[in-house]
């Protein structure tokens, strides 16, 4: 056995650092994590956190990559973004007054750059090898894999964490990321691992953003505080139209990416969106109440099994990621699910509260990257950490690779 490895499991508490990059590819998390326990008894807290924008032509190259991009670039990018990566994780450190020796351990998800889950192909790039040289520190990554070689999606996996942090006794939670992809983790009154449900819900903010930085001819990077969308007015029958997507109807569990609703599709968007006479503010407004439809529909559409009147008598709707600081979407998203739900025997109605994750003593944007320090803590455990009943895989399976330190 590694002398680290047998080190790391004597220890009572863990120093973990958690690295994210997620779809709206704004620039990169780092969140520094105390970690005890494992399974069932598995505790976080968050120390530290930090976020690395990237620079314009970073982000173009990514975005590149994507859509058209070449064995080559990927290559190229696989070592460029290890270093960003790495040099994140030590800026956290510097930050903390911390050694190599007070880390003991870094989960990376990578940056994705392509997720074809129905073809179990998935590719999270920045390379794993250059945070290990570059820190000295025991590196996980390439956390989805395995969790696809046994017929799952490779996605969502932050559930597993949504459930160790946030799961209660007597009250349904169902847990709404908003990154660039939007996903929600539903976590019934008292549930069990195996009772955790996750999907994809739609497009996060990469519609919004995208057509915030197009109509301002990249003059905003995204619609700061809703400012463009609270000038609005939604088209309500183009809303309609949308959501005539196929996949707001796809039964879960499901999952989508940029091959959804990246750049084709918002150039699609926007252009409609002219043809109907729609301003700048009414598009990006659009785009908004998509995401809000979307996250409420796929709620009331695929929820009602899952939430049991008995169990409990609300709903606590968690509103996570960057699209938590829009005040516009959390707007449109509490209007929508003002009335409620209907519990799965059709005579309950069980109210819907919409919280932050700040109302639950955690951050909005540092989650995900506190997520993976989890799941690498985890991996090291020898602990199973994916959900299948989030992403469809045949088993619970012990997620990720390890790069040994030192
Ligand atoms: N103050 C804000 N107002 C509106 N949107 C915001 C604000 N802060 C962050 N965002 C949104 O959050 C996005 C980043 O969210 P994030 O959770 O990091 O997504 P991802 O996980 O896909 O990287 C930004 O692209 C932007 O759309
Ligand atoms: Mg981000």
């Amino acid at each position: 056995m590694l002398p680290w490895l047998q080190n790391y499991i004597q220890q009572e508490t863990h120093c973990v650092i958690g690295l994210m990059s997620g779809t709206s590819l704004d620039g990169i998390d780092a969140a520094l994590c105390e970690v005890a326990g494992s399974g069932d008894t598995l505790r976080a807290q968050l120390r530290g956190f930090l976020s690395v924008p990237f620079a314009p032509d970073v982000r173009e190259r990514i975005q590149s990559a994507c859509q058209n991009g070449g064995v080559e670039d990927a290559a190229r990018l696989n070592v460029e973004l290890g270093e960003l990566f790495a040099a994140a994780a030590l800026q956290l450190m510097a930050q903390h007054d911390l050694s190599r020796a007070d880390v003991h351990l870094i989960g990376s998800h990578g940056q994705t750059i392509c997720h074809l889950p129905d073809e179990r192909a998935t590719l999270q790039i920045g390379e794993p090898a250059i945070i290990v040289e570059r820190s000295g520190i025991t590196t996980v990554a390439d956390f989805r894999p395995r969790d696809m070689a046994c017929g799952g999606q490779g996605a969502p996996l932050v559930p597993y964490a949504d459930w160790c942090l946030l799961r209660r006794a007597d009250t349904h939670r169902v847990v709404q990321n908003i990154g660039g992809i939007g996903n929600c983790t539903l976590l019934p009154a008292g549930c069990a691992l195996d009772e955790v449900r996750a999907w994809d819900t739609g497009p996060g903010n990469m519609v919004m953003d995208e057509c915030a930085r197009g109509l301002t001819n990249g003059e905003r990077a995204f619609d700061q505080d809703g400012e463009m969308a609270a000038r609005g007015p939604v088209d309500e029958a183009w809303l309609a139209q949308l959501m005539e997507h196929p996949f707001f109807a796809r039964r879960p569990p499901k999952s989508t990416g940029r091959e959804d609703f990246g750049c084709t599709y918002t150039s699609m968007f926007v252009e409609e969106g002219r043809r109907r006479g729609l301003s700048a503010e009414g598009i990006v407004a659009t785009a908004t109440a998509l995401t809000a439809q979307s996250i409420a529909h796929s709620l009331r559409a695929f929820g009602a099994s899952i939430f049991d009147a008995a169990r409990a008598r609300n709903i606590e709707l968690i509103v996570g990621g960057g699209g938590a600081f829009n005040p516009m979407l959390r707007r449109m998203l509490q209007e929508r699910l003002a009335n409620g739900f209907t519990a799965g025997d059709n005579t309950h109605q069980i109210p819907i509260t919409v919280l932050t994750h700040e109302d639950c003593g955690l951050r909005s944007d540092a989650k995900e990257a506190l997520a993976f320090a989890m799941l690498a803590h985890e991996t090291i455990m020898g602990a199973a950490n994916n959900v299948p009943g989030a992403t469809g895989a045949s088993r619970r399976v012990v997620l990720g690779k390890i790069i040994p330190g030192g």
